[in-house]
């Protein structure tokens, strides 16, 4: 990922912020998502009055996203902090990374934690969901590929 493109990401992000809605945690939370073509998706976390129905901003971009027909994904960018404050990386629910399982080759697909344009990192979706379950494990066991 060329730094230029991962700031850009992080901007967009920082800006998903001012939207989120979290009357309950004050914690606030934007996402970019890059599909393999360049387009971005954005994303902030809708939280509810019965908790449960609340939508991470991670899912938010990616619902987004797929609802408009889009099915490759490049990248995902994450920040968040209480009260909007970025001091230290978010890095994305168990759910979500589960959802990133769905659509995304776990090798290759980036998540970028940031607290700003010049501190982040970038992990595989593999590194923070090892051995995860996807749609390819649906797929009929080819019995030498069975270990
Ligand atoms: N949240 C996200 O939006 N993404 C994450 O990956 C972590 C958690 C939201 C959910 C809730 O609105 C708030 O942060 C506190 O958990």
């Amino acid at each position: 990922m060329e730094r230029q493109l991962a700031e850009e990401m992080i901007e967009r992000a920082i800006e998903q912020l001012g939207y989120a809605y979290v009357p309950y945690s004050g914690f606030r939370v934007g996402a970019v998502l890059l599909t393999e073509e360049g387009k971005m998706y954005t994303g902030c976390n809708i939280e509810n009055a019965a908790y449960t129905p609340t939508n991470c901003a991670e899912r938010t971009a990616f619902f987004k996203a797929v609802s408009e027909g889009e099915r490759r994904f490049r990248a995902i960018c994450i920040v968040g902090g209480k009260d909007g404050v970025l001091t230290e990386y978010t890095p994305p629910c168990g759910v979500c990374r589960q959802v990133m399982m769905e659509f995304c080759n776990p090798d290759t697909f980036q998540i970028i934690l940031a607290t700003d344009t010049k501190h982040y990192k970038i992990y595989t979706l593999k590194e923070m969901l090892p051995m995860g379950f996807g749609p390819g494990n649906l797929e009929p066991a080819v019995p030498e590929k069975r270990k």
